[in-house]
Parts: C-alpha cells; structure tokens; sequence
C-alpha cells in the first residue's frame, strides 16, 4: 500500500483538485493507496475542504496546532501511515500527482529503497525560472552536496518535494527535521541503498502563494548544519580538509626549496608542486580519509582508475593556482606570496564547485534514471 502525504499550509484553493487528481492518478494502479492531508490550522477551510472528500475518497486529514514546518508535517504523516511505501507531495499542484504512479513502478520494479522525482535529469526541468531563482536553487543544491558528500552522491535533486520511500528504510531512523527538506532527512538518516530517479516538470504555481520565506532559508542552513554532525559528515570533513592544509604546505615546501633554494626556474616547480601535492592529497585521502567511511567492496582496488579520475576533477584547480601564482611573480610579486595566492584560489576553487565531484571519486553511489 502507498501511503501519501500532502502537506498544507492555507492551500484552501487547490486542495480539492489535488486530491482528486492523486486519487485517479493512484486509482488507475493496481497499488492499494490512501491519502493523508496534514494542515497545520490553516485557517482558510484546507482541511474542511480535505475532510469534505472523505469517504468518496480514501483521505484522512490530521490536523496540527499551528504552522510547525513542511517537513515535520510529512514525519507526522507518516507516523499515522499504514503503507509500506512513503510518499510526499505539495498541495499546490506544483508537483504533478500523476507522477506518484511512475514513483511507484521504479521503486517496486528495481527494488529499490528510494524513489526521487528529480528536475535535474533527462526528461525533468522547471518553468522559465529567472537567472537568480536558478542561482538560487543551484546554490542551495551545491551547498548540501558539499556539506553532506557521502550522503547525497547519488541523487540529483536532493532538494525535491516529491518523492517515495520504502517504509522499512527509514523505520530505525530518528527523523527531526527542520524547515522543509525532508528528503535530506531521509537521505541522511535512512538506511537507503538503492535509489531511483523519476523526471518530472516542476509546474509554476497558479493558486495561493508559496510559503517560503526567510525564516525557511535559516531552518536550512539550521538543517544542514544538524545533519553534518549527526551523521558523523563532519568528521570526514574535518580530516579532509587538515589533508588539503597539508597538502598545501607541501605544495609550498617544494616551491621554497626549488625555487628559493636549488635556484629552479618557477616555470618548472610551480606545476611540478602542485602535481606533488595532488598526489599527496590523493594518497592520504586514499589511505585515511574514506577507507573507514565507504563500502569495504569500493574502498578497495581500482586506485590507479581512482588516481586518473580524481587528477581530472582536480586539474583545472590545479591550472588556476599554477598560472596565478606564475602570473603574479612575474608581475614583481615575491614568489612565495604569488604561490600562497595560488594555493588559496585552488582550495576556495575546489571548495566552492569541485568538493561533491571528488567525493564522488571514492566509489560512492549512483542512482539509476527512469524515463
Ligand atoms: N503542514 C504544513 N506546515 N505544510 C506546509 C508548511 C507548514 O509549515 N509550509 C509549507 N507547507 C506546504 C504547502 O502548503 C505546500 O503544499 C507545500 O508544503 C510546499 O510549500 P511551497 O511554499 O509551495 O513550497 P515551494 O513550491 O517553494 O517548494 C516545494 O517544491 C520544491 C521542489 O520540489 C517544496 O516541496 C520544496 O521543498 C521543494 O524543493
Ligand atoms: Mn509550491
């Protein structure tokens, strides 16, 4: 049985068409299914009108207190579910109901624990967004991707409302969650292996207002911090960023003895040490950082395919710190200074674009795709 959760916050416009449409969407599967509304007091008749359509069909409404957050509603909702498979969906028809069916074909015909309806893959996308709304979204995107690299390698769209869980995978998990990203809950904590991705076009919204706003923007950057030490992530981090600092003092070290003291030409040793360093980064990375902290079967063999990817990920870094730092010198900078300029752009660099890429190169997961 499918059980599916529609959050709601004053979506008194649209609450009656999304359930209806969920319901033939559903009705048309041979799955069993039913429909849990959670309202937190609207206030404008969402969950009368949700409750006005029971018992033609299978829909319950719980009511809350008051505005708690999307995705504490969605764990409330599951908690009075009777399915074996979880879902989400916002009531604003923004989400199309009709892909819960395909949802639920990917993740019971590849077996898998998880099924994510993505905007990021072949197939999906969102209406014209301007350029800061996508900036926006990327970032954000890029931001958990970063912050939560073992977690979140397989999935495109970790930010999606819309998606389906396995009961069973999340039923030893504590979810708490914050402001609205519940799939990074589930993610994060949720003994999730497999995972399917579903294209989906992400509608504009035609009736009442979207309920993001600042405060949820907070309850994020709240949220993925909460994450990043209850998974134990930081600790990852932590040791991947002191193998960074020391791969930068050896980047430095060689330049010093190079240029400052053997007397080679910086155009030599500045890519040489950097090159040096990459291997440095590479092996203790290797050896310390991930071993512990991915699947026994990837951490081990493959180092030299391992080694070729992550040089590849790291290169254009690796360019950048090498042409500024022979740029800068040759514009009468000390050396030395021009190769700690170099050093920082290449970490920030990687920091900012490269860090999800070179986590990946430690054989996390990938989805698989439906069409
Ligand atoms: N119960 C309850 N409590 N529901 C809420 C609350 C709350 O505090 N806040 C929002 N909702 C409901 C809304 O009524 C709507 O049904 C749904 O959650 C999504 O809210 P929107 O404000 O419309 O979100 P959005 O369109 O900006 O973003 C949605 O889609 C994105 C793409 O999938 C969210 O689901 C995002 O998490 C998602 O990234
Ligand atoms: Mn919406």
């Amino acid at each position: 049985m499918i059980s599916v959760v529609i959050p709601t916050y004053k979506e008194a416009d649209s609450i009656q068409e999304m359930v209806q449409r969920t319901a033939a969407a559903l009705g048309g599967s041979d799955e069993e299914y039913e429909l849990i509304v959670v309202d937190d007091n609207s206030g404008d008749g969402t969950a009368e009108l949700a409750e006005a359509l029971s018992p033609g069909f299978p829909v319950r409404v719980l009511r809350r207190a008051g505005r708690q957050g999307l995705a504490t509603a969605v764990v409330d909702g599951w908690g009075i579910a009777r399915g074996d498979l979880l879902a989400v969906i916002d009531a604003d028809l923004q989400h199309p109901p009709e892909i819960l069916t395909s949802l639920a074909k990917s993740i019971r015909d590849s077996n898998a624990d998880l099924a994510i309806a993505s905007r990021y893959i072949e197939g999906g996308g969102t209406s014209d967004w301007e350029l800061s709304r996508r900036l926006i979204s990327w970032g954000a995107t890029h931001l958990a991707a970063s912050v939560l690299p073992l977690k979140l390698s397989a999935v495109s769209d970790p930010m999606s409302g819309m998606f389906m869980v396995r009961a069973a995978a999340i039923a030893d998990a504590k979810l708490s969650p914050l402001g609205y990203k519940i799939l990074l809950e589930v993610l994060a904590k949720g003994r999730i292996e497999n995972v399917v991705e579903v294209p989906y076009q992400f509608e504009e919204r035609t009736r009442g207002s979207s309920k993001l706003g600042l405060c949820q923007y907070g309850e994020y950057l709240a949220h993925l911090a909460h994450l990043s030490w209850s998974t134990g992530q930081i600790g990852a981090w932590v040791e991947y960023s002191l193998v960074g600092l020391t791969g930068a003092a050896v980047d430095l070290g060689l330049v010093y003895c190079g240029a400052e003291r053997a007397g080679w030409m910086a155009i030599w040793i500045v890519p040489a040490a950097a090159q040096m360093a990459l291997v440095w980064n590479f092996l203790w990375n290797q050896q310390v950082t991930f071993p512990r902290r991915t699947p026994a079967s990837m951490a081990k063999g493959k180092s030299l395919a391992r080694f070729l990817l992550y040089e590849r990920i790291c290169l254009p870094g690796a360019v950048l710190n090498v042409c500024l730092t022979l740029l800068l010198a040759r514009g009468g900078m000390r050396l030395m200074v021009a190769a700690a300029c170099g050093v920082v752009a290449d970490g920030v660099f990687n920091l900012l674009f490269k860090v999800p890429a070179i986590w990946r190169v430690w054989g996390l997961r990938r989805s698989a795709s439906c069409q």
